[in-house]
């Protein structure tokens, strides 16, 4: 039966560009999104940017740039980030849309007219990063824990969210409820601050101090506090009250938050919910914070891992990979770009890629790239489990994704490639090659191994969906459906008919080349590590894969020296659009000479970070004992000619 799905993530905030934890909650929610794409159920994805509020207000003030324009720029980066992670949402929010400003007035007057609104003079401690107040016991050592300053006196007027009254009815629905706020840690925490009293919620803040913000339909005085504004968001993108897509969705939603903002989630927005009248959200999914060197990741301790960088590095699907396997859902996790290579190696080039290779390769050896039919009576004898075992895993695979525990999908995945492996080993199908009277079983057997195959392109296709659709494509699966961005569904799966007998299979890929952390890590040690990674891009090309390789003419910008690596330039040139590129020439040139001369560049090779900068591309020259000579044209042309 097929449910429809909503999923959201946090709206964040401008004042800070994406990062890795971003990526990660972005990430989980699109692979929900496409687990539930692969079972057929209609799926809405709703994610956006947080804009308003003081920590806005001093972002914009930094760069010297009005609120309006600041928000618009960096809601941008946002915006444009997700679809290079293959992240396919719905609708992107801003609570700056006229729409959801709208909406947020409308639920202020709602709650206002029904009395549970209500303006009182407060004085207490208030924490200008966190943008609220905070009770004595909240504080450890008298300071706001996440920002290590003392909150300052303020008192003021302000008006108050009556969410003492609904304490009772929330601990009911939490506990009539038990996977309303899921994993379980995080539902028990949310109980043990329901066991102390409840205080009201300050839901405003005077002009006079912030003037960014949505003002109160019932004082002109006054802005919204940003968490009654922001929490919004999730009903006003569906239009909410009267929309369509709030009617059909709405019953189905699904929020996915990390730890940091567990309180609004769990407290106040279900409050909220009930105090508008409106029907609660199905699941609140919480996870835990990716951690760098066990602490956490933030702008001023420089230690802010860029998902881009390590797409450019490693490739989009091991970094979606790594993501969803090395994280517990709910859990804690360190971030390692030493993890990151030994599971690409392990379970993707090793487990995964050479499995591919080695069925592809003897479907080509024995039966000359052709599906192999089966005769039904030998089937059996053959399968050795592991056809059973693949369908049961399905189930297990599924009841994993639903819980969110996208880790124990994964591990169930590569239980049965590892399966798989054995079944190659077990049945030898290169001594089955040497009779003619094991034919019908080395039928069987490949076919098996193919049929397999298909199930983990299968599997594998709502965390990486290009390796996925990479495996489809080469076993000959539905393409059309591939090029729709469907995949054939996981009942398809189950038929065990994935693969068609009789078709010619392309010659084998490397789907994940294994990966020398040294020449790779975004962040090289020394000059040596540099040099090692352009002698790498300077290895030979096979004469076959000429035809792949991009040669361009460039003009170059500008040419600088790069510090700490004596043989080294960083030029920025026009290939028609700006690139970066690192040379090592910088014993033959001197950068000013450089500037307006074009040169030819391999225009296609995979990005490379070389001392911390990307290099896109790589120049030609040739190489003698005087040094090099750059290779050029000797004629000028146009920024970006290829060179054939
Ligand atoms: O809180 N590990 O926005 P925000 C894992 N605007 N996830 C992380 C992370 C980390 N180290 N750092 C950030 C806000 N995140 C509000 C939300 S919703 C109505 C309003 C992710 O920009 C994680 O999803 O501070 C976390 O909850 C969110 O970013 C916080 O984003
Ligand atoms: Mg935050």
């Amino acid at each position: 039966m097929t449910r429809p799905l909503y999923i959201t993530t946090p709206i964040y905030y401008v004042n800070a560009m994406p990062h890795l934890g971003h990526a990660y909650t972005t990430i989980a929610a699109d692979v929900v999104c496409r687990f539930n794409f692969m079972q057929q159920n209609e799926t809405l994805f709703l994610t956006g940017t947080d804009e308003h509020g003081d920590k806005i207000v001093r972002a914009a003030k930094k760069e010297n740039i009005s609120p309006r324009v600041y928000v618009d720029k960096i809601s941008k980066v946002f915006k444009e980030l997700w679809p290079q992670l293959n992240i396919k949402y719905d609708y992107f929010i801003r609570t700056s849309d006229p729409a959801h400003i709208a909406v947020v007035k409308q639920m202020l007057q709602k709650i206002y007219d029904a009395g549970d609104i209500y303006f009182s003079e407060y004085e207490g401690l208030y924490c200008f990063g966190c943008e609220r107040f905070f009770t004595k016991r909240e504080l450890v050592d008298g300071k706001c824990p996440d920002h290590l300053v003392e909150p300052e006196p303020i008192k003021e007027s302000n008006y108050f969210f009556k969410m003492s009254r609904y304490q009772d009815w929330l601990i009911d629905h939490i506990e009539k409820h038990p996977d309303f706020i899921r994993p379980e840690r995080y539902r028990n925490e949310i109980l043990a601050f329901l066991s102390e009293p409840l205080e009201d919620l300050c839901i405003s803040r005077p002009k006079k101090r912030l003037k960014w913000g949505i003002t109160l339909p019932f004082d002109k005085d006054y802005v919204t506090y940003v968490w009654f504004d922001a929490l919004l968001n999730y009903v006003s993108a569906l239009g909410y009250p009267d929309g369509e897509l709030f009617k059909k969705f709405w019953p189905y939603a699904q929020h996915i938050v990390a730890k940091d903002i567990l309180k609004p989630h769990g407290i106040y927005w279900p409050i909220m919910l009930k105090a508008a009248g409106i029907p609660m959200y199905n699941h609140l999914n919480v996870h835990g914070y990716w951690n760098v060197d066990q602490g956490k990741m933030s702008k001023s301790i420089g230690n802010v891992v860029e998902p881009l960088q390590l797409k450019n590095i490693y490739g989009l699907d091991a970094f979606r990979f790594f993501l969803m396997r090395d994280m517990v859902f709910g859990l804690d996790s360190n971030f390692s770009e030493q993890a990151l290579v030994q599971r690409i190696n392990a379970d993707l080039a090793n487990d995964l890629g050479n499995l591919f290779s080695r069925v592809i390769a003897m479907v080509h050896k024995y039966f000359k790239g052709i599906v192999p039919e089966v005769d039904p009576v030998v089937e059996d004898e053959f399968q050795l489990g592991l056809k059973s075992d693949m369908l049961a895993a399905i189930p297990e695979y599924e009841q994993s994704m639903e819980n969110f525990t996208f880790h124990k999908a994964l591990v169930t995945t590569w239980e049965l490639i590892a399966k798989m492996n054995r079944y190659v080993d077990v049945t030898s199908p290169w001594v089955l090659a040497k009779k003619k009277a094991s034919k019908k079983q080395l039928q069987v057997v490949i076919s098996n191994l193919l049929n397999g195959l298909g199930v983990i392109a299968g599997l594998i296709y709502p965390i990486m969906p290009d390796t996925s659709a990479a495996m489809q494509k080469h076993l000959g699966m539905d393409t059309d459906l591939i090029t729709k961005g469907r995949f054939n569904n996981l009942d398809m799966l189950k038929t065990w008919k994935i693969i068609k007998p009789g078709i010619q299979l392309p010659k084998g890929i490397t789907l994940f080349p294994r990966i020398d952390l040294k020449k790779n890590q975004a962040t090289p040690q020394n000059e040596a590590a540099a040099e090692d990674l352009l002698s790498v891009l300077k290895t030979e090309i096979p004469v076959e894969a000429f035809g792949a390789i991009d040669l361009r003419v460039v003009t170059i910008l500008s040419a600088e020296s790069i510090p700490r690596a004596k043989k080294l330039l960083k030029l920025e040139v026009d290939l028609g659009e700006k690139r970066t590129l690192v040379a090592g020439i910088a014993a033959s040139y001197k950068p000013e000479n450089l500037v307006g001369k074009q040169v030819i560049v391999v225009a296609n090779l995979k990005p490379a970070k070389i001392m911390g900068i990307v290099s896109n591309g790589m120049v030609l020259a040739a190489v003698d004992d005087k040094g090099c000579s750059l290779a050029t044209v000797d004629r000028k042309v146009k920024p970006g000619t290829p060179v054939g």
